[in-house]
């Protein structure tokens, strides 16, 4: 298995362009089911990207990908697919559920696998289906998978979550795109990824409004043929930079942003000291000499992302005095504090609230990734640490960020997979 060996200490400087989200391809890919022709632009080469592909293969969409352009093109023109999601192909990526929504709405019938956890939580999926049972579609569960059936189609209706879930709320806007009449959707998410995905469903000639929390479907009659789309940033990889460039820059200047859908990630670097210039469409940070203590919850969109949480840590390890995580989003999300400990860092864990002792010198060494986002703060942790800092698992960090070492190599970082 691959490893990364990061050298500590060094100085970063210099441009970070900022790929695709993966949280935003993922639900378009899905919701090209629901299409002719499509061609997405920005698309982040990333491992969840290919094996959704494989998945849309499997179902029976064509997939081009140009992988110089960032570029993939799906065809749909069957009037029957194979509306089977397997396991195989669902337990690794859990937004494979995502194509529930699609195909029943367009073919009335699904039998998708039940994703199953990961590590950072068991990861249900009941708000996922009790929209779909709203829409009036019969659901069984039966051999691990979600038999759906929708025979006379699925119908609009009202429905007001009891908690907020991202995949919840885009499988419920694609179930919808079809049903009849109007749906309206309350108590949602509303995550850029999520915008971009109403945006993309609208270019196929949807009418889908966000009102708030209130998310409002109408069925069209007339779908256009084919789109194109390019997708939204990344902005959990963006603030992933930012952190690495106040860890230890130099400069790092991130480029291909839109600076306002960071603003609570913005804001809260900003009250722990750090330096940050705003750009029209780039954020330009450098190393703060001293890093102010911080208290912070996770929280749905447009709170601080629980996808950060991880990396926010590593930065309050070189903050003065007692800062504080609460996890509110996942109940095991703190699977990178025993590795930032023996790393050094001062941690301590106590319902679901990280306190973070700092500032803390930390050293090299060999590490463990176990999640996206956990690995991801293991390098940042690598940067600013004394010696080198080896990570293993690195298949982890693979499923969601795009040249990681590359950019960080273009500013100077000292990184190399072997
Ligand atoms: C999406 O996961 C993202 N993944 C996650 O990013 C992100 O951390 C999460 O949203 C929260 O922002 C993608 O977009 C592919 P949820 P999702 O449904 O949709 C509970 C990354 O690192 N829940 O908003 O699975 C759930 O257990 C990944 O890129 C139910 O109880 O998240 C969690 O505690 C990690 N029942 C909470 O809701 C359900 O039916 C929020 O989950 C669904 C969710």
């Amino acid at each position: 298995m691959q490893k990364l060996l990061i050298k500590g200490k060094r100085k970063l400087s210099g441009k970070i362009s900022i790929s695709g989200s993966k949280n935003a391809t993922l639900p378009i890919l899905a919701a090209s089911i629901l299409a002719e022709q499509v061609k997405l632009s920005n698309v982040p080469l990333v491992k969840d990207i290919f094996t959704m592909t494989d998945l849309l293969k499997f179902i029976g969409l064509k997939v081009k990908v140009e992988k110089k352009k960032n570029l993939i093109e799906l065809t749909n023109y069957k009037k029957k697919i194979n509306t089977l999601a397997p396991y195989k192909l669902v337990k690794t990526m859990r937004a494979g559920v995502l194509v529930l929504g699609s195909i029943l709405t367009k073919y009335k019938k699904a039998k998708v696998s039940l994703p199953g956890g990961c590590a950072i939580g068991t990861r249900p999926v009941d708000l996922h289906l009790f929209a779909l049972k709203k829409l009036g579609a019969k659901i069984k569960i039966k051999d691990g998978y979600i038999l759906a059936d929708a025979k006379k189609g699925l119908k609009g209706t009202k429905i007001r979550f009891p908690s907020i879930s991202v995949g919840a709320t885009e499988n419920a806007i694609l179930a919808a795109f079809n049903a009849k009449g109007e749906t309206i959707l309350s108590n949602c998410a509303i995550e850029p990824e999520i915008q971009d995905l109403i945006t993309f469903l609208n270019k196929l000639g949807g009418k889908i409004k966000i009102f708030g929390r209130k998310i409002i479907i109408k069925r069209q009659r007339f779908l256009r043929k084919n789109i194109n789309h390019r997708i939204i940033f990344d902005r959990i990889e963006a603030g992933t930079y930012l952190v690495a460039g106040i860890l230890a820059g130099g400069k790092i200047k991130i480029n291909d942003v839109k600076p306002r859908i960071l603003k609570c990630e913005i804001d809260i670097l900003k009250k722990m000291g750090a330096k940050i210039k705003i750009g029209k469409s780039s954020i330009e940070v450098k190393k703060n000499k001293v890093l102010k203590k911080l208290n912070i919850s996770t929280k749905p969109y447009p709170g601080f992302p629980t996808d950060l949480q991880a990396q926010l840590m590593v930065l309050m390890t070189q903050a003065e005095g007692l800062s504080k995580i609460k996890e509110n989003i996942f109940e095991n999300r703190f699977m990178h504090v025993p590795e930032l400990k023996r790393m050094g860092a001062k941690i301590e864990i106590k319902n679901k609230t990280a306190f973070i002792f700092g500032p803390t010198k930390l050293t090299g060494a060999e590490v463990m990734a176990t999640d996206l986002r956990a690995s991801v703060s293991l390098v940042l942790a690598g940067l600013v640490a004394e010696n080198r800092t080896i990570l293993n698992r690195i298949y982890h960090l693979d499923r969601g960020y795009e040249s990681l070492e590359n950019k960080l190599k273009n500013c100077k970082a000292k990184i190399k997979r072997y």
